[in-house]
């Protein structure tokens, strides 16, 4: 068992306080319960008592970074309704995917603005439609002072993690996301070393180059299908502070798909001084091992504390997760379980 009670590497300022390792972070804010990346989805996290809130970025026409996993707008806002943005309807070739819709890049801040957020999973998450059309798309800026605000008034640091989405192919439009995101962060004074605030990618490129210039937390994300063998920790290493891994390169499932044993990665990462955050845990049955549901319902909750728990027993560092209130709870019970 991992669990301890520290002072974060990453904290600093008035507001730095203990906090409890493994962090729990919330995933596009606390999107178990409101349409993700929404002020409300991240205040809510913050309410729960996430550590971290996670958010996407992608890049507007205009160059401002928002908080949108998807390039494409229709999944997550009333973008199709809006008469007035009809023409920019089209197909976009991104990463080597052909998608139709409305696309981030091609509409301003001014013109994304007019759009309203809605729920991803409205089958799964019913109750979470109840929220659509409440709040717009949110920028960076406007995340970063909410996190500030929020963090004052509860007098502990709430950090950020800043995933950088399709970095490769925003330069290619003519878009780079490094030079807003390191100005958003200055403008908030949370370009220094200890800083909360951690920026991640798929893309190893924009890693390199953001770790050659600011000393931020640098975490590289890895995929089902990667292979964290020596050789790639070991690159990783060149250049982050630790990994971003999907939840199966920790806690592999059996054919069955039940729990299995733990990898070896989490020790082997750990040996060369990368941190483990694991993503996405998430509550409801269809994403949950077939040992931890309950009932056959896909939507309904199951066991997803007994995912966290096996996860902090691994001794990971981090829980990325949609559900931050579980995730509390089952780390309560294993700092209670270890006498803290
Ligand atoms: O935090 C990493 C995780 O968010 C990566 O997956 O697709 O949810 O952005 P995705
Ligand atoms: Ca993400």
């Amino acid at each position: 068992m991992t669990v301890t009670r520290e002072a974060s590497q990453h904290a600093g300022g008035a507001t730095s306080s203990l906090v409890l390792t493994p962090a729990v972070v919330a995933h596009r804010g606390a999107s178990g319960h409101r349409p993700e990346h929404t002020l409300g989805a991240y205040r809510t996290a913050i309410r729960m008592g996430a550590d971290d809130i996670e958010l996407d970025l992608v890049s507007t026409r205009d160059g401002v970074l928002v908080a949108r996993h998807d390039l494409e707008l229709s999944t997550t806002t009333d973008v199709a309704s809006r008469a007035g943005l009809a023409h920019l309807r089209r197909t976009l070739v991104v990463d080597g995917v052909e998608q139709e819709g409305w696309f981030v890049q091609d509409l301003t801040l001014a013109q994304l603005r007019t759009l309203t957020a809605r729920e991803r999973m409205p089958a799964t998450r019913p109750a979470n439609t109840s929220y659509d059309g409440t709040e717009g798309v949110a920028t960076l800026d406007e995340v970063l002072a909410m996190v500030g605000v929020e963090s004052a008034r509860r007098g502990r640091q709430v950090g950020v993690m800043l995933e950088l989405k399709h970095p490769a192919h925003h330069d290619t439009i003519g878009l780079p996301l490094d030079e807003p995101l390191l100005r958003d962060l200055a403008r908030h004074h949370l370009d220094h070393p200890w800083a909360r605030v951690t920026l991640m990618s798929f893309e190893p490129a924009i890693l390199r180059r953001l770790a050659a210039r600011t000393r931020l937390s640098v975490v590289q994300l890895l995929h089902a299908h990667d292979r964290p063998t020596p050789e790639a920790l070991d690159r990783i290493d060149d250049y982050a502070d630790g990994v971003g891994a999907h939840r199966s390169l920790v806690l592999p499932r059996d054919p069955g798909g039940a729990m299995g044993a733990p990898s070896t990665l989490v020790r082997d990462a750990h040996r060369r001084g990368l941190t483990v955050h694991v993503w996405t845990v998430r509550a409801e049955n269809r994403f949950l091992p077939t040992d931890l549901r309950r009932g056959s319902d896909p939507a309904a909750l199951g066991d997803m504390a007994g995912e966290v728990a096996a996860l902090l027993a691994a001794g990971v560092d981090g829980v990325i997760t949609d559900h931050p209130e579980e995730a509390c709870a089952a780390r309560r019970r294993d700092l209670a379980a270890a006498g803290h």
